[in-house]
C-alpha cells in the first residue's frame, strides 16, 4: 500500500460544482473580488465565529497586511523560530525586524516565558503560530503579557482552520489572524489566504491594502502602500465549496488521530504532541517525537522505500534562526526548538484517510523503528 504525504480531498460532486461555477464566472466578466469572494468571506467568518473576514491572495499576504495595519516598520516583531519562512518574510516586507524566539516543548509554540525572553525595547508586535493546528493553551497569558507591555498580538493561523481553545476559535486571541489556503492545508482554495479580525479598523485597512491601496475598487486614488493581494473568484468558489466540508474533515481527522494516539502510546521509544484538554485541533500535522539518537532521514527513507509511506513535511525541519536567509537576525541558542526541529516527524493524515491506511502507517512505523534500532 502507498500512503502519500498529503491528499487534496475534493469529491466528484465538489469538482462538478466548482467547474460549473467557473463557467459561470468566466461568462459573467466578474473574475475577481465578486460575489463568491464575499460569500467565502462571510462563510469563513461564520465558521470561525468572527465578526470580519477579508479574503486575499495568500496566507503570506494576509500576514503582511495585518503587520502593515499594525505598523511594524523599523520595529522588532517576535516570531517563533519553528515557523514557515513566510511568517518572518511578512515581517521583513512590512518593514520590521524578526526576533526569533524559542518554544514550549508542550505546544511547539511560543510560551509566555519564551516570548518575554525575546522582548526588546523596540518590540511592537508578537506573532503566535498555532503549529500543526494546536492553539497553545497559554495563549491568554501571552495576550495579557502583550496588553501589559503595549504590544500587539497577531495570530499566524495558517495551520488552524476550525481549531478552538476553551471554546474560542483561532483568530479570536489576537488583534487579527492570518489563515492560508495553500493546497496542503485542511481547507484549500488552490492558493489564497484570509484575514480574520474583530477589529473594524484592521478590516478596513485590509480592504485597502489588498487592492493596491485604492480608496475604492473603481477609483484611482491610492492611499496606502498596497499590492496585488486580491482573491480571484475562481479561487473563492473553490475555497467556498471546500469550506463546507470543514466540520466533517475535523471529525474524520480527529478519529484518525485517536487511532494514532492509542498505537503511539503503546510503542516504546516514541512520544507525541498531546492536544491539551479543552482544545479542538484539526491535526493539520500529527507530530511524533522519536527519542533522541534516531536518525530522521534513515527513518524517512525506510518508511518510504520499504513500506510506501511518505511522511508529511516537518514543522519545521530547521529553525529559522539557522536558515541562511535570516543569518542577519540570528539569535540563539534556542535549544528547545533546535532539539525538536531536528528530531520530530509528522505522520501523514488525510481528511479521507481510511482505517487500513492509518494502520499501515502505524505498522510501517513500528517495523521501521525495529529495523533501525536493530541496525544501530
Ligand atoms: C505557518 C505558516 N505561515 C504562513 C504561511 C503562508 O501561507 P501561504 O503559503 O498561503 O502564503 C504558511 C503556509 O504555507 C504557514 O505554514
Amino acid at each position: 500500500m502507498q500512503v502519500p504525504a498529503a491528499r487534496v480531498v475534493f469529491s466528484d460532486a465538489d469538482r462538478a460544482e466548482i467547474a460549473a461555477a467557473a463557467t459561470e464566472i468566466l461568462a459573467s466578466g466578474q473574475l475577481t473580488l465578486g460575489e463568491y469572494t464575499r460569500q467565502f468571506e462571510a462563510e469563513f467568518a461564520r465558521a470561525h465565529n468572527a465578526p470580519f473576514a477579508v479574503a486575499v491572495s495568500s496566507g503570506t499576504a494576509a500576514l503582511e497586511i495585518i503587520l502593515r495595519a499594525v505598523g511594524v516598520a523599523r520595529a522588532d516583531v517576535v516570531v517563533p523560530t519553528n515557523t514557515f519562512a513566510a511568517t518572518a518574510f511578512a515581517v521583513r516586507r512590512a518593514g520590521g525586524r524578526p526576533v526569533f524566539a524559542d518554544i514550549s516543548p508542550r505546544t511547539l509554540a511560543l510560551s509566555p516565558q519564551t516570548l518575554e525572553a525575546a522582548l526588546t525595547p523596540a518590540t511592537r508586535a508578537v506573532v503566535v503560530v498555532h503549529i500543526g493546528g494546536l492553539i497553545p493553551d497559554d495563549v491568554d497569558a501571552m495576550a495579557r503579557l502583550c496588553a501589559e507591555r503595549g504590544l500587539v498580538l497577531v495570530e499566524d493561523a495558517a495551520h488552524a482552520h476550525g481549531c478552538t481553545h476553551a471554546g474560542r476559535h483561532a483568530g479570536s486571541f489576537g488583534l487579527a489572524a492570518a489563515f492560508s489556503f495553500y493546497p496542503t492545508k485542511v481547507i484549500t482554495s488552490g492558493e489564497g489566504g484570509m484575514i480574520v479580525t474583530a477589529d473594524e479598523r484592521v478590516r478596513d485597512e485590509a480592504l485597502l491594502y489588498r487592492d493596491q491601496g485604492k480608496a475604492s475598487f473603481l477609483g484611482n486614488v491610492h492611499i496606502r502602500d498596497g499590492y496585488a493581494w486580491r482573491m480571484s473568484e475562481l479561487h473563492a468558489v473553490t475555497g467556498l465549496v471546500h469550506l463546507r466540508h470543514l466540520p466533517e474533515f475535523l471529525e474524520h481527522r480527529a478519529r484518525v488521530a485517536a487511532r494514532y494516539d492509542a498505537a503511539i502510546d503503546a510503542m516504546a521509544g516514541l512520544d507525541r504532541l498531546v492536544v491539551p484538554a479543552g482544545n479542538v485541533s484539526n491535526y493539520y500535522k500529527y507530530v511524533v517525537l522519536p527519542r533522541p539518537g534516531l536518525d530522521r532521514s534513515s527513518l524517512r527513507k525506510e518508511l518510504k522505500e520499504r513500506h510506501g509511506v511518505a511522511l508529511a513535511g516537518e514543522v519545521y525541519e530547521a529553525p529559522l534562526h539557522q536558515q541562511p536567509v535570516f543569518e542577519r537576525f540570528a539569535a540563539g541558542p534556542l535549544p528547545v526548538a533546535e532539539d525538536l526541529c531536528g528530531r520530530h516527524i509528522c505522520l501523514p493524515l488525510h481528511s479521507d484517510m481510511t482505517e487500513a491506511e492509518a494502520d499501515h502507517v502505524l505498522g510501517a512505523l513500528s517495523g521501521a523503528l525495529r529495523s533501525l534500532t536493530l541496525d544501530s
